[in-house]
């Protein structure tokens, strides 16, 4: 947890409500594998890190609500009796939309006021989004005395996304940041919502995170085209879901489905094939064959699901060109954000020059790079 940020955002509160705050923070996550799967109640791979949102929040006596975000230098008022989405690509619907949840859901939320601020890069595909949306369902839980479990509380913030923000996302992210562990991966079936904490060992490799620096919102981007193309297989099997189709279930479409639609189906059930090998290899060490199936995920998600683009493929190309790494893969909705790579760890500094270079050199632009740990969930900051 970033103490300085976690000073920054109190003090700040303080100044502008003149009383103490309670301070949440809430992690963003990264992916080891498993991409588009969860929305196809499938399996995904993922952890919290150590990077996240820190929300200051108290009770309010006016009647209505100020929230603030640091970082955007913005500031609203919300009346909880006439929520409505702001209509707009704005950060301000993750917040009117968890609220918004909460009091559909019978939840008695009263006014409040809070002041937020994060440090993980927005767009990069480290789930900032779901950190906030986490952030402030945990914190109106905890101040209003709710009573929601962890689950309701990820499934509000999931709510949020879909009717708020509009983006029809799986459960992965808020999964992922409120039940993190430190030093642990989650291997989650999304059909049940279960996960098994698995232990991240990598030995002589690191995780190294590179942010392609291309912004992307889901809800701009294909990321609801890939889901409707595959409600459209279901449809088509009249199955609940993609979990749910055999590979010769899907084949039997194929003459029905558009070549391109058939392959994304292909992507998904084999990527959930990939979740399980990587759980079974990282649980045996093999940490070189996590690495392997890293960069198969990659070449599906880039030649059948279709969701990289010319910047992450690029930083996969090169990552896989080095000796020093054993696997690479672009991570989180796609579309731009970060890849990440098994480094060894001897090699690090080396293979962060190179790569930063050969990419400034080839799109005359700067990709970023960041060491993350492995964290814990969301919680209350002691
Ligand atoms: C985004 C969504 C998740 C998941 C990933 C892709 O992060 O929010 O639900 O679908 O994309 O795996």
């Amino acid at each position: 947890m970033n103490n300085a940020l976690i000073q920054k955002v109190k003090k700040q509160f303080i100044e502008q409500f003149i009383t103490e705050p309670l301070l949440i923070f809430s992690p963003g996550r990264l992916n080891l594998i498993g991409e588009h799967t969860d929305y196809n109640n499938g399996f995904v791979f993922p952890a919290a890190i150590d990077k996240g949102i820190v929300l200051a929040i108290a009770k309010s006596d006016n009647n209505y609500s100020t929230v603030r975000s640091i970082d955007m230098d913005e500031e609203f008022i919300l009346n909880l009796k006439n929520i409505d989405r702001v209509d707009r690509n704005t950060w301000k619907n993750y917040i009117i939309g968890v609220i918004a949840e909460l009091l559909k859901k019978g939840s008695q939320v009263d006014n409040f006021n809070c002041v937020f601020a994060g440090d993980i890069p927005l767009g990069s595909g480290l789930s900032s989004s779901a950190a906030l949306e986490n952030s402030l369902a945990f914190g109106c839980n905890e101040l209003f005395n709710l009573g929601l479990s962890k689950t309701d509380l990820i499934q509000i913030s999931q709510k949020a996304e879909h009717n708020y923000v509009g983006v029809n996302c799986g459960i992965m992210d808020q999964y992922a940041s409120m039940f993190g562990k430190k030093d642990h991966a989650l291997f989650l079936d999304c059909k049940i919502l279960k996960s098994e904490l698995v232990p991240v060992h990598l030995h002589d490799y690191e995780i190294v995170l590179v942010n392609s620096n291309v912004k992307h919102a889901l809800a701009e981007s294909g990321y609801n085209d890939r889901y409707a193309v595959c409600q459209k297989i279901i449809e088509h099997l009249k199955k609940p879901s993609l979990r749910e189709v055999s590979l010769e279930e899907l084949n039997s479409l194929k003459t029905k489905l558009e070549a391109s639609d058939y392959k994304k189906g292909l992507y998904v059930l084999q990527e959930n094939d990939r979740v399980v090998a990587c759980k079974n290899a990282l649980k045996n060490n093999d940490i070189e064959g996590v690495g392997r199936l890293l960069f198969q995920s990659h070449i599906g998600q880039s030649e059948m699901y279709k969701i990289s683009c010319k910047e992450l493929d690029f930083l996969v190309d090169e990552a896989k060109k080095s000796v020093s790494v054993i696997g690479a893969r672009m991570m989180g909705g796609g579309f731009g954000g970060c890849t990440i790579n098994l480094v060894l760890k001897t090699d690090i500094e080396d293979f962060k020059l190179k790569i930063s270079k050969s990419y400034k050199r080839k799109f005359n632009k700067d990709c970023s790079i960041y060491n993350v740990m492995l964290g814990d969930g969301t919680s209350v900051v002691k």
